[in-house]
């Protein structure tokens, strides 16, 4: 049975961190084992991020980022729209929308050519890219709850079900 919600709790920002990085081991599994020829997928792999302003959706990223290996500052795409990563082999794309404003602007920037097999895309505001975007494996939405945060992770793949049921038994 592949699980296709999960709703995690985030009391602070230790659980956060784990949450990235369990994240990070499953991407990396996937992305080292045939499992997307298996599953018929050949695009990149992708996780989309939503929730209100501070909800920790960059803090989650980076968790993930620094987990995969990602070396040096890691900085929030809020300015630059985008920061690029690599790690041996694999790229790591980290996008946030949040001041996009106009849904051409996707086509004239290329962002599609950024979902490649060798690539890992990660979407913050994927809401303001308004209908652009491709459906992602996983989408991450996070609310705040308390001190802390709570995230609801959704499968929109067969891909994105296979993490998560892998994620749910971590
Ligand atoms: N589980 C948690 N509990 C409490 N605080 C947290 C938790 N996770 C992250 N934080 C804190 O919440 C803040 C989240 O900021 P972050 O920049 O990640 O938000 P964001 O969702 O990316 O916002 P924006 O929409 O502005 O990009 C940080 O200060 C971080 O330390
Ligand atoms: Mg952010």
């Amino acid at each position: 049975m592949s699980t296709a919600e999960l709703t995690i709790e985030l009391p602070d920002e230790l659980a956060t961190d784990t949450l990235g990085r369990q994240l990070a081991t499953v991407l990396l599994d996937s992305t080292k084992t045939n499992e997307i020829n298996e599953l018929g997928i050949n695009s990149g792999a992708s996780v989309y991020l939503s929730g209100d302003l501070g909800a920790g959706k960059t803090a989650l990223v980076r968790a993930l980022l620094r987990a995969a290996g990602v070396t040096g500052r890691i900085k929030s795409p809020s300015y630059a729209l985008l920061e690029s990563y690599k790690v041996s082999s694999l790229y790591f794309y980290h996008i946030d929308f949040y001041r996009f404003n106009d849904p051409s602007e996707w086509q004239d920037a290329g962002f599609r050519e950024l979902f490649r097999p060798d690539a890992v895309v990660l979407i913050e505001w994927p809401e303001k890219a308004d209908g652009q975007l491709p459906t992602p494996d996983l989408m991450i939405s996070l609310s705040y709850k308390g001190e802390g945060r709570v995230a609801r992770i959704e499968a929109q793949t067969k891909r994105g079900a296979a993490w998560l049921t892998t994620l749910s038994e971590m």
